[in-house]
């Protein structure tokens, strides 16, 4: 297997996309001037501002080095009517949350999405709304186009998402925000906390896992300032470098570090790949720190089974089974179906790929394994990204490391999360 090095410190990874969704959702329902530093040039986060200026709401985005997007509103009932169709483009954040608030603003709206949004399943968020008296129609398939007819003020709801999903959950937190009553929101395994802790519903000083989420409904929100540290998902594609190269020194800057999202240094280090941390401080109840990748070398493959980390590493598993199967030729996963239901079955678009590399699988409803590899005479293997950007990385991590060339039919499809991602890699490489 080739193996190049790569060193350096990393300050330019993208800023956190589940952050930046949200920092720009709760200004367009803030009094005043939210002022978002370090707002995230991604595709998905763009499609969330241009989702909102279709609904009226007065963003000014800064294009230079410290990213700065400034967002103006008269509060929760303040957005006006789109005459077309809301685009949300890939991102499923966008459509899923933004559902939230509209299903309670008083007109009709229809959200729509590119070919991959189109397809992903939405009912999840249709039944709680029209509990609260929004009225929402989907396609026969409970897809997208979502047309919804708001009802000002809904009711509130007593609710516990059935599947784990922050989207879900934080749909129903904007929705209860416009609701008139007190709403209470639980989820049986925990999500990504970052709507509640940056809509000040959680205690920052005693973070744990709180029973209900409790929202008293139309309370003006206050406008704040935001600061996106760097995203989680993001660092584990470069983490994953580190130690596919055995770089002896690979450091990343002012991570997101909330425990929620962190799943997967737990996966990691649990197979004996310790990343070490520093700088670590909380930054408007977020944790942010560096993460500091040493001589990253995995001692047993990763197998990965328990539902809590599922959740707080989700987005992580296409890069970890990769990573996986490339350091020791096995993983395992189970209780993942979710996987299914993200920009592409990844499930199928991991076993697929892997198994043309010459990986044998298994596959489940709910997972997979990878139990070994043969030998191939291919030199290049084609990679159906199904234009899903954790697929595109995750195998553009991997071609680093193959005496194979990995041609990828989509590396764009990276700027959905990750706008420079192979330029970046290619600066830390060492010739
Ligand atoms: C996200 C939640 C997760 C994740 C997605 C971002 C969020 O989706 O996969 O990339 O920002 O809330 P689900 O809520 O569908 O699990």
């Amino acid at each position: 297997m080739k193996r190049p090095q790569f060193r350096g410190t990393v300050t330019a990874l993208p800023p956190d996309k589940s952050i930046s969704h949200r920092a720009a959702l709760i200004g367009a329902i803030s009094t005043g001037e939210t002022r978002i530093e370090n707002f995230s040039a991604g595709e998905d986060n763009q499609s969330t501002l241009s989702a909102l200026l279709q609904l009226g709401v007065s963003i000014r985005q800064d294009l230079s080095s410290t990213r700065t997007v400034t967002i103006r509103s008269n509060g929760l009932f303040d957005l006006k009517p789109s005459q077309t169709p809301i685009q949300c483009n890939n991102s499923g954040s966008t459509m899923r949350m933004l559902a939230g608030i509209l299903a309670a603003q008083p007109f009709h709206s229809t959200l729509v999405g590119d070919a991959s949004l189109m397809k992903r399943p939405m009912k999840r968020i249709a039944l709680p709304l029209s509990q609260m008296g929004a009225q929402v129609t989907l396609s026969e398939a409970d897809t997208a186009p979502i047309e919804i007819r708001g009802k000002k003020p809904l009711s509130p709801i007593a609710y516990q998402t059935p599947v784990a999903s922050a989207q879900v959950k934080s749909c129903v937190i904007f929705a209860a925000l416009h609701a008139d009553g007190t709403s209470e929101i639980s989820e049986a395994i925990q999500t990504r906390n970052h709507t509640e802790t940056m809509l000040g519903l959680i205690n920052p000083d005693s973070p744990e896992k709180p029973d209900k989420i409790t929202v008293r409904g139309l309370n003006p929100i206050e406008a704040k300032s935001f600061f996106v540290p760097a995203d989680a998902s993001a660092s584990c594609f470069l983490v994953a470098l580190a130690l596919l190269s055995k770089s002896p020194e690979l450091v990343l800057k002012n991570v997101c570090l909330n425990p929620t999202r962190t799943g997967f240094l737990t996966i990691l280090a649990d197979a004996g790949a310790r990343v070490q941390t520093d700088h670590v401080r909380t930054i408007s109840g977020e944790t942010i720190g560096d993460l500091i990748c040493t001589n990253l070398s995995l001692e047993q493959p990763l197998r990965v089974s328990d539902k809590a980390l599922i959740a707080n590493a989700i987005d992580e598993l296409p890069m970890l089974a990769v990573l996986s199967a490339f350091a020791t030729g096995e993983f395992e996963l189970y209780h993942a179906e979710e996987l299914r239901t993200k920009e592409s079955d990844r499930i199928t678009a991991l076993v697929l790929n892997l198994e043309a590399m010459g990986f044998v699988c298994e596959t489940f409803p709910d997972g997979f394994v990878v139990k070994g590899r043969k030998t191939i005479s291919n030199k290049k293997i084609h990679i159906q990204t199904f234009n899903d950007h954790r697929i595109a990385m995750s195998f553009g991590i991997a071609s680093y490391f193959c005496n194979m060339e990995l041609a990828l039919d989509n590396p764009d499809c990276a700027a959905v999360s990750f706008p420079n991602f192979f330029s970046l890699i290619e600066g830390l490489k060492q010739s």
